[in-house]
């Protein structure tokens, strides 16, 4: 059965949704650390207090706010309003991250229509997730270790992540022949495929010789893993396999390479340029991939959910597509016809449709977020390893974010 190898897990999923448990997820975010560290920095410390007396709505502002609003039409309620805002912890580290890639795009460019193009979706209105994600792990790994800075090198990093996220998204967009990306028309639609591909080319170019320009060989090799798989988790889900245990298997590592490795290596590499140890490097990297794991399984549960308007780009697209993501591997199990529909890739009239229902009906989508749930907490109890600071909490939030993201 597709239930990663585990029918108990399935069972315990089905168990927790019975019980109305997965419509109020929400947790509490433990204080508690192995190591701590007396002194928060002041003007951080404030901020902190600041936040936890207003709510996380009222703590959104400017670009990092937009971002905060975007990645967090969170279910009522599900952000207590002691919690620290990760995007307003890093508000000033954010704030000119979209500025910076659009310079350094516009600055190498010698085509107007490729500086153009290039800068498109760079318009400070997506969730700047990966960057966010690799600053505050920068942070607060550089805590961890006595420090109370940022490193330049470390944002190059937050920049090139979304460099590279960006790039490979005017890919896929032309390989899914999608119309919409980021709530305006995509490149592809507005331009051509053959432009679309270039600007994603050249996006990426860049990125490699900001990479280059680190003069930092394991870091190069970290983040040059990350464009590998990419294209060979693209690339995995292009094929499908036979057995259902075989498919999750399947699924689970293509989630890996097309989504969780970037965010992952991105947290290994800051932790590198911090000079952390094999151990320390190696929770930056689990962090990570716990987190992009997780972010992918709710992206695939909202494509069953969610509208396309709130997403931003078409949504019910998958099975479309032909990809059969967790919700329906899960779904398989109660209704063992969804097999014959998956290796066909849903091609025959009526499948989308008799699929779609079938995974309402199944408890498919609760076991999907029930498995980002677990990769969530792992999450939070590799945060809980590092040594208390805003940033180490913020790193515990931005997994309530994730798993309680509604766009
Ligand atoms: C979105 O998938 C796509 C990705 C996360 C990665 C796509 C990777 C490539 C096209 C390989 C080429 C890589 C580079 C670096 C140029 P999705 O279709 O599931 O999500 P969507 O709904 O946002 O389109
Ligand atoms: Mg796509």
């Amino acid at each position: 059965m597709a239930c990663i190898g585990s029918s108990r897990l399935c069972a315990r999923a089905e168990k927790l949704c019975q019980f109305g448990h997965f419509a109020q997820l929400r947790r509490k975010v433990s204080t508690t650390c192995t190591k701590s560290r007396p002194e928060i920095p002041t003007s951080t410390s404030t901020l902190v207090q600041h936040c936890q007396k207003r709510s996380t709505r009222e703590c959104r502002l400017g670009v990092a706010g937009r971002a905060m609003s975007s990645m967090q039409t969170q279910q009522p309620g599900s952000l207590p309003e002691y919690q620290v805002d990760p995007y307003r912890l890093l508000e000033d580290d954010l704030k000119y991250i979209y500025d910076d890639i659009r310079q350094v795009l516009l600055a190498n460019g010698t085509s107007e229509e490729l500086k153009t193009i290039s800068t498109y979706y760079f318009d400070g209105q997506g969730k700047a997730l990966r960057p966010m994600v690799a600053i505050l792990v920068s942070r607060a790994i550089n805590y961890h270790k006595g420090r109370d800075n940022l490193l330049p090198s470390q944002k190059q990093v937050a920049m090139i992540s979304e460099m590279i996220h960006n790039a490979s998204l005017l890919h896929d967009d032309v390989i899914d022949q999608s119309p919409i990306r980021r709530g305006k028309p995509s490149v592809n639609e507005v331009w051509s495929q053959k432009k679309a591909t270039m600007a994603g080319d050249y996006i990426l170019s860049i990125a490699t010789m900001m990479i280059a320009r680190l003069r930092n060989n394991d870091v190069t090799i970290t983040l040059s893993q990350v464009v590998t798989d990419l294209v060979q988790g693209e690339f995995m889900q292009l094929g499908s396999k036979e057995t259902e245990n075989e498919r999750f298997t399947h699924y689970l590592t293509k989630t890996y390479r097309k989504t969780a490795s970037l965010i992952a290596n991105s947290s290994k590499a800051v932790a590198m340029l911090a000079n952390a140890d094999e151990q320390l490097t190696e929770l930056a990297f689990q962090y990570g991939r716990n987190i992009g794991l997780a972010f992918q399984l709710v992206d695939d549960l909202l494509d069953f959910v969610s509208s396309s308007d709130a997403m931003g780009k078409p949504t019910a697209a998958d099975l479309k597509l032909g990809l059969a993501t967790a919700p329906v591997l899960f779904a398989c199990e109660r209704f063992p016809e969804l097999n014959a529909m998956i290796m066909r890739r849903f091609q025959e009239p009526g499948d989308v449709e008799k699929a779609f229902e079938l995974v309402h009906k199944s408890q498919g989508l609760e076991q999907t977020r029930f498995l980002a749930r677990k990769h969530c907490n792992e999450a939070i109890r590799i945060a809980n390893s590092l040594a208390e600071s805003p940033y180490q909490k913020g790193l515990a939030i931005v997994s309530d974010l994730v798993i309680n993201r509604l766009k």
